[in-house]
């Protein structure tokens, strides 16, 4: 649905002299309906990538298309329509503190011409679709910062987009008030269809609620995926510090050791036991978590084998079990990935 092919932007730097390439020729496909999570260290490019998406950016060079139509190349009324199709939701909220919840909420159908009777309809509706009904009158100064990302939220939706755009949104709001804010986006997304894409520096975020992601790093995409399969990839650094399962302690040798990914119902399943007899194999687990990622149970391991292990033996095992992957001696960094 959102297509950006060798997307390039460049600054002039402060001061004068030179200029910042925020973006490198950046490729990315989210597909319809996803909740598509954008991550990497600070100045990796993730705002402005967000910026030249709803348009408030200019691309330097490359191309963007939403649905099929270009958006690099609109100017003028066609520009205004576009962004229409386009929510944006704030970190800092970016409400107008004069005016009440439903006047804000309103604010975007102003400008879209809708009259008055129709706004004020299409105001309490989006109001209480994020559970604010009551607090029309309020002002923004009355709410609590959840309430006041609501209002942001309500009014990004104003203009019923194709496409939710949050960057960092929920990272002036406590974890629970966090967690609150991620579920209504999640039944956003499924009651109205909603793609949401979302900058954020927090893996619980990408964990919890993200079906797809991808990583930038110095102005390019470092890698991207959907979140299970990026999981399943013992190759992904996103995947290693979605699910991430610790060194081993006994530094053994990392030739001996292997990485298993279960995906789903197998991580509580006697896959391990049954490898271990059918192969008399001496086995320690010397690292292991179980997450839940995008709803679904993930379960990572780190095994260190006898030295006589029968390699292919084991492969051959862990290939004949339903969502079980195993690579050996798999080992990635992952300290600093977002930072
Ligand atoms: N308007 C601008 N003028 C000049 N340079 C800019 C401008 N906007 C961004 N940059 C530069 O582009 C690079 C990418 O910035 P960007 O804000 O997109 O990073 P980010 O990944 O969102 O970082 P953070 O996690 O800190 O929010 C940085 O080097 C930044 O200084
Ligand atoms: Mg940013």
């Amino acid at each position: 649905m959102i297509f950006v092919e060798n997307l390039v932007k460049t600054f002039p730097a402060a001061g004068g002299a030179g200029e910042v390439s925020a973006l490198r020729g950046i490729d990315l496909q989210i597909a319809e309906g996803e909740i598509f999570g954008i991550v990497g260290p600070s100045g990796s490019g993730k705002s402005t990538l967000l910026r030249c998406l709803n348009l408030l950016e200019q691309p330097t060079s490359g191309r963007i298309a939403l649905r099929g139509d270009d958006l690099s190349q609109l100017a003028g009324a066609s520009l205004r329509g576009a962004r229409r199709r386009i929510g944006t939701v704030f970190q800092q909220f970016n409400l107008l503190h004069a005016r009440t919840v439903r006047a804000n909420v309103e604010f975007p159908l102003e400008l879209a011409g809708l009259d008055r009777v129709q706004r004020r309809a299409r105001a309490d509706e989006l109001i209480a679709l994020v559970g604010l009904t009551g607090k029309e009158k309020a002002f923004p100064s009355q709410l609590s910062g959840g309430q006041q990302q609501r209002v942001g939220i309500a009014r990004a939706l104003a203009s019923e987009p194709d496409v939710l755009l949050c960057d960092e949104a929920t990272s002036a709001l406590d974890p629970d008030t966090t967690d609150q804010v991620l579920d209504l986006l999640v039944e956003l997304n499924r009651t109205l269809g909603v793609t949401v894409v979302l900058i954020t520096h927090e893996l619980g975020v990408l964990r919890r609620i993200c079906t797809a992601a991808a990583r930038l790093e110095d102005g390019r995409v470092a890698e991207t995926g959907r979140i299970l399969d990026l999981v399943a990839d013992p190759g992904s650094a996103l995947g290693a510090a979605i699910v991430p399962v610790g060194d081993d302690p006994s530094g053994g040798d990392r030739a001996d050791t292997a990485l298993v990914t279960t995906i789903g119902a197998e991580a509580h399943g006697p896959w391990l036991a049954q490898l271990v007899r059918t192969l008399d194999a001496d086995v320690a687990v010397v690292g292991g978590r179980v997450e839940q990622v995008a709803g679904v149970t993930v379960g990572r391991l780190r095994l260190r084998f006898g030295p006589d292990v029968d390699r292919a033996a084991v492969d051959a095992f862990v290939a004949a079990q339903p969502n079980v992957t195993l690579a050996w001696g798999a080992d990635i960094e992952i300290e600093g990935l977002l930072e």
